[in-house]
């Protein structure tokens, strides 16, 4: 990013491959004359983005659009996320500041590798290089046939803890845990990708927005507005991923704030001071009155699983962020330990890459098939999200009767 560290902020960038001093000439946007930063000035070099060939696109989401492409020098396929500069008056946009700079410090076979930036000849133009997955799980989810079995679901739940047990540890918390940014190479490994919404905490937790984490995975905490966000928000996405994947829909699809509020109720019983203490304390609570539901109805939802999975579900979903699982809990869980056992990474099976079975020249993502919300996060209100939800999701009733689950001794 050194270039765009230079000392002439109207400036755009471009590196001056003949020059033997590898010195890097910025054009000035005012006068379009060439300007040669010294080196003293420099501290690093972005490799120009036309060093890449852009095969297709794979995804368009709130902070970018992102590319398949083949670096031009290694010949490798990378994934090209360029940085949606639209409506920035002051630079790079400050969760494209917190990816880069949060990804370039995690290393974990989990977390998706940022490998570079990369840069265009304008200031507007920049490019996170990342090592590229074929699948994108909500995009997968779509096009599968036949659900994951019980032995790939534990596998991909047990690498999706491990990339948050590594995070977390470092006091990173994800914010916007779900399916579409969690990817899966054709290895079979998880990475969890995305981290726009990310941010690194301190102890005692400072305050954050509470409009963080897409509808049908925040955590109810969020909902009634806390602006205390622990590590447990991505605990709770991780267990309505985990649901989602074991049912093959969506755990927990509500339309608004208040029906996601209501689904979660129905699936989990009324929470109340006894065991929540400081839930009549939230913000929103002091709106709503909440539907009174003493059951959980985990047990009819998940019919199948056994006595360890429904324990693990029920810790991933505690009311009180305070009592839920960590991710090291649910590395712990004996649920990976009993039959069926998670299957090993390369056992997993690979799948056909829709994604890329669009012309290139249209060089268009393909049309949504998904009706996954793609974000809300940075949305004033989750009302603007739900508009774009599949519009005949009927919501998840008791059993998930819907799918046809193979059990494996
Ligand atoms: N390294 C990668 N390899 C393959 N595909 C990727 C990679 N990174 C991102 N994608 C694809 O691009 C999509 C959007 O990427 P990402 O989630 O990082 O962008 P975003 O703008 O923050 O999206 P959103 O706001 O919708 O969550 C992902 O859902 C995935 O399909
Ligand atoms: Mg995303």
């Amino acid at each position: 990013m050194s270039s765009l560290g230079a000392n002439n902020s109207n400036s755009a960038t471009s590196t001056t491959n003949n020059n033997e001093e590898s010195k890097t000439t910025i054009y000035s946007m005012l006068t379009d004359q060439p300007i040669t930063i010294p080196d003293s000035c420099l501290f690093g070099i972005c490799r120009p983005v036309s060093e890449f060939e852009k095969l297709n696109c794979i995804g368009k989401g709130t902070y970018g659009v992102v590319y398949r492409g083949r670096d031009k020098i290694s010949q490798e396929i990378v994934a090209l996320k360029k940085v949606r500069m639209e409506n920035e008056q002051w630079g790079l946009p400050i969760s494209s500041m917190r990816e880069i700079n949060l990804l370039l410090n995690l290393r974990h076979e989990n977390i998706v590798e940022l490998r570079e930036v990369a840069v265009g000849k304008s200031l507007r133009s920049i490019f996170l290089v990342m090592t590229y997955c074929e699948q994108d799980l909500a995009s997968l989810l779509d096009n599968m046939s036949q659900p994951f079995t019980e032995a790939q679901v534990k596998c991909i739940g047990l690498q999706l803890f491990r990339g948050l047990n590594y995070a977390h540890k470092r006091f990173i918390v994800h914010r916007d845990i779900k399916v579409s940014n969690l990817l899966l190479t054709d290895h079979g490994y998880l990475k969890i990708a995305d981290f726009g919404l990310a941010r690194q905490f301190t102890l005692p937790n400072g305050s954050m927005t509470p409009m963080v984490v897409t509808l049908w995975y925040r955590a109810p905490e969020l909902l009634f507005g806390s602006k205390y966000q622990t590590t447990a928000i991505d605990i709770w996405s991780a267990g309505c991923v985990l649901g989602e994947l074991l049912c093959h829909r969506p755990l927990l699809p509500g339309r608004s704030e208040i029906q996601q509020i209501d689904l979660i109720i129905e699936m989990f019983g009324t929470p109340t001071e006894k065991i929540w203490p400081g839930l009549n304390d939230l913000p929103s609570l002091k709106h709503f009155s909440l539907r009174q539901q003493p059951y959980n109805n985990v047990k009819q939802t998940f019919p199948w699983l056994t006595n360890a999975g429904l324990r693990l579900i029920n810790f991933m979903f505690m009311y009180d962020p305070c009592k839920r699982a960590t991710a090291e809990d649910c590395l712990r869980s004996s649920y990976f330990k009993e039959a069926p056992l998670p299957c090993e990474n390369d056992l997993m099976p690979s799948f056909p890459q829709h994604r890329n079975q669009i012309s290139s020249s249209s060089n268009q993502p393909r049309p949504a098939l998904s009706a996954r919300l793609s974000s809300s996060s940075n949305e004033p209100t989750s009302a603007v999200n739900d508009s774009r939800k599949r519009q005949n999701l009927p919501p998840l009733r008791v059993g998930c009767t819907n799918v046809k689950r193979t059990r494996k001794s």
